[in-house]
Order: C-alpha cells, then sequence, then structure tokens
C-alpha cells in the first residue's frame, strides 16, 4: 500500500486538469523509455531496481558494520559532498530527535558531516571535539577524486591515526567508492579498509538506497529495511503503470512541466517541519542537477515555514509571477503539546487554548496554500501519514522516478551534471594542480578586473 497521498487541484486555476492529462500519451512513451532504458542517460537506471535487487549479505553487511561502530564510537563523522550525504543526511535529521546533540546516554552513535565543503572553522572546531569523543568514519566518494571530501578526509586520517595508532584508525575507516577505480578506492585497498561499492549504473545523486546512504542510516540506528520496502512500493507502482491516476510520479512529472510550460519556472519545496530541512536539500540536488543543463530546467528552491512566511513569504505572495510550490505535509508529528490556557488571556491565544501545536501549524499552512494560490503561486500538496522510513523511502523513491520522467519532458539526460565542472577547473588552475597551469594567468588577470 502507498501513503503518500498527491493533490494537484490547487493548480487548476493556472493549468487545467485537461491540459495535464493531454500529457498522458507524451508520459507514456517516456516512462516507456525509462522502463526499457532506452532513453537518455541509459546506463545510469540502476538506481530504479535498487529495493528489488538489493543483496540480503549487503544488507545484514551494514547492519553489522552499524554495530560495530556503535561499540566502539559515538560519534560516526560522514564525509562526502553532494549525492554522496545529502540522501543519508535528510534521512537521518528527518527522523532524529531535535538537539540530538545535547541528548546524553545515546544508544546509536551522532552523524555528523564533513567534506561537504571546505571551510577552515568548519573542519577545526570538527577536530577539537574528535579529539575528545571516539570516533569513526565512512569516506564516501564514487569519483573518488572529489577535492571537497579529499581534503576531509586526509585531515580526518591523519587526526584518527594519531588517535589511535595506524591499525586503530584503519579499523575504524569504511570507505564507500567505484568498485574498481579512482584516488579512494587504490587508498582503501592499500590501507586495507573496509569497503562498500557504489554500482557503476547509479549516480550520486540518486544513491541514497545504496551503502552510501544506507551505512549512516544504519549507525543513527535506524531500519533501512523498512526505508527499502517503503521505496520498494512505489518502485512496484511505478512499474505496473504510468497512466496518471494510478501513478503519482508521473503526475507529479507531469504537473510540474505543464505548470513550467506556463511560465512557472521556479519551484519552491517547501516543508512545515524543520526536520525535513535537509529532505528539501536533496530533493534540491536531485531536480538541479538532473534538470538544469542546456539552459533549460525549473529552477528548484526551498523554504521551511512557518519560519521562511516571514522572510521569504511577501515575496512569495507579491513578488515576480514565475513561481510554483510543493509543499510536503505531515500528518500526524510523532509528539503531542498542548497550548496551555491562561487566566489573564495577556496575549489573547486562549482562543486556541487546549488545542495541540500541530493543528496550528496545520492551520497555517492550509491558510498559506489558499493565500499563495490567491497571489497566482499554483500549489501542489504532497501529504504522508507520519515521518518514518517506510514513508521515507516511498517519497524518496517517488522523486526519483518523477525527476527521471520530468527530465525526458523536458528533453534532458536527467543522469549527468556536466556544468559541475566549470569551478573545479577554475579552482585547480587558481591553486596551480598540475596540469591547470595553462589558465591560470588569464584567471587572476580577470579576477583583477
Ligand atoms: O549527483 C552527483 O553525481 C554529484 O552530486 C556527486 O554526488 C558529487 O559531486 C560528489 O561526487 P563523488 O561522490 O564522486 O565525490
Amino acid at each position: 500500500m502507498v501513503n503518500l497521498a498527491l493533490d494537484i487541484s490547487k493548480v487548476f486555476d493556472f493549468v487545467s486538469r485537461d491540459e495535464i492529462f493531454s500529457l498522458q500519451k507524451e508520459m507514456t512513451e517516456h516512462h516507456k523509455a525509462l522502463l526499457n532504458r532506452t532513453g537518455k542517460g541509459g546506463d545510469f537506471l540502476g538506481w530504479m531496481t535498487l529495493p528489488r535487487d538489493i543483496d540480503e549479505n549487503l544488507i545484514q553487511s551494514i547492519e553489522s558494520d552499524a554495530r560495530r561502530v556503535a561499540e566502539m564510537a559515538d560519534i560516526f563523522v560522514v564525509i562526502g559532498i553532494g549525492g554522496s550525504y545529502l540522501g543519508s543526511r535528510a534521512v537521518i535529521e528527518a527522523l532524529s530527535g531535535y538537539f540530538e546533540h545535547f541528548r546524553s546516554g545515546r544508544e546509536h552513535p551522532l552523524v555528523l558531516f564533513a567534506g561537504h565543503q571546505i571551510d577552515e572553522d568548519y573542519h577545526h572546531d570538527l577536530l577539537e571535539i574528535l579529539d575528545k569523543r571516539d570516533y569513526a568514519l565512512t569516506v564516501i566518494s564514487k569519483s573518488g577524486t572529489t577535492t571537497e571530501p579529499a581534503i576531509a578526509f586526509r585531515l580526518l586520517k591523519s587526526h584518527l591515526e594519531k588517535k589511535y595508532g595506524d591499525k586503530g584508525a584503519g579499523e575504524r575507516i569504511i570507505a564507500i567508492s567505484d568498485k574498481s577505480r579512482g584516488a579512494l578506492k587504490n587508498l582503501a585497498d592499500i590501507e586495507g579498509y573496509k569497503t562498500y561499492v557504489v554500482p557503476d549504473d547509479v549516480g550520486g545523486r540518486y544513491s541514497v538506497l545504496t551503502p552510501v546512504g544506507l551505512l549512516p542510516i544504519a549507525v543513527s540506528g535506524f531500519d533501512i529495511r523498512e526505508l527499502l520496502h517503503g521505496a520498494e512500493h512505489m518502485m512496484k507502482l511505478n512499474e505496473k503503470s504510468s497512466i496518471f491516476d494510478k501513478n503519482p510520479a508521473a503526475l507529479y512529472a507531469a504537473t510540474r512541466n505543464a505548470l513550467f510550460r506556463k511560465g512557472k519556472t521556479t519551484e519552491i519545496f517547501v516543508n512545515y517541519s524543520p526536520a525535513l530541512s535537509y529532505f528539501t536539500e536533496w530533493w534540491k540536488q536531485l531536480y538541479g542537477e538532473s534538470e538544469g543543463k542546456e539552459n533549460k530546467g525549473i529552477f528548484p528552491a526551498g523554504a521551511s515555514f512557518t519560519t521562511d512566511l516571514h522572510s521569504m513569504g511577501q515575496y512569495i505572495q507579491e513578488g515576480l509571477r514565475l513561481l510554483f510550490e510543493t509543499v510536503l505535509l505531515v500528518d500526524k508529528p510523532r509528539s503531542e503539546l498542548i497550548i496551555p490556557y491562561e487566566t489573564e488571556d495577556m496575549d489573547g491565544l486562549n482562543y486556541i487554548a487546549g488545542r495541540r501545536m500541530h493543528e496550528v501549524n496545520q492551520m497555517a499552512s492550509l491558510g498559506t496554500i489558499l493565500a499563495h494560490t490567491d497571489g497566482g503561486v499554483p500549489n501542489i500538496s504532497i501529504t504522508i501519514p507520519v515521518i518514518d522510513e517506510l514513508r521515507l523511502g516511498e517519497l524518496i523513491y517517488f522523486f526519483e522516478i518523477s525527476c527521471a520522467l520530468s527530465g525526458y519532458m523536458l528533453g534532458v539526460n536527467p543522469f549527468d551534471q556536466p556544468g559541475v565542472e566549470a569551478y573545479k577547473k577554475n579552482m585547480f588552475a587558481l591553486l596551480g594542480k598540475p596540469g591547470f597551469e595553462q589558465n591560470t594567468t588569464e584567471l587572476k588577470k580577470r579576477l583583477k578586473g
């Protein structure tokens, strides 16, 4: 049974149901190309069957490593960038309690992230914390050559070796990379680290259901089997049909493209729970890197409401009318808080006394959806009953499949990311990396103006 509910009724003032459903024929062709692996990027579709194909031995090995890490460490550092960290971070933050750093007596290691930027203070402060705590780490890079995680790994590897000796450090490092290529794979082989493989046919941003995402999620104490079950539900649903009434991922892809063709070029992914902020970040990468190419693509933005209603709300309500919203709603929070009654009612809140805080959040979301549609911002809503592993698995697969279909509707290859190289070439030239010096003088001149 699939648990997420997609509601597109609040786009009909902008694009009619008939207009959206007229895309069914086109969608069926894209869906066929995807399932038959005959479309653009057909060599990178391994993620589509991961929930079914994943080997039981691999799951057991990940679960056993998670237990091993929990025995020796109270912090687990995930080193990676882009698709190598956003999926696990999205799931871990969605499922963890808030303020985990302050919780004592934790059963599972606290997962921290590194190498997803090159900020000196961040990594310095992290090393200071790690001085005083037992930790282990995973370094994740499919290519094995990405600069940001490579620098962080060099720093943490040397720190671990000083702290635990070479052998002890080696036992605390798990490398996740390509099966045969790249500097990280070579290093892992020489040092004898435990390794996991990122399958050849799974790109970084589609890799959360491989060891890339599953290992950190398991170390955090969450049920990776349930996550995979959720994804499997959605996979089976997608495999059965491309008919919009039966396949919400196809309908979502068609709806956002219908809006795009009407000039709604920016999609804001909205959550009403800060636990979902990193899910938004994962979604942004998935859609941004998959669709933004060849001068095409819906710009993926993110917002956390009601927080951002007090910063971005004005623009969304009355700024340039290029926007549409996709709101992720959750029926039930995991806890219950009642707003207290005050005899004096100085703050005027007694009209909601005795009611749950969640009810206020729900009314804020419904009120905002109506206000924004009135203001010219079409709304797509996706509702899940609760935030748990099963529903997150469904959501992950739902967004992956709709992203692939949506990319095909836009006419791009949703599985490559050629544009990511441009900044790297310039950074390497400015740093004087061998092989890149030919551009150094020209770039320095341009920077001077
Ligand atoms: O989706 C992608 O392929 C990228 O975002 C990569 O995940 C990111 O650039 C990190 O690459 P790598 O895992 O090779 O270090």
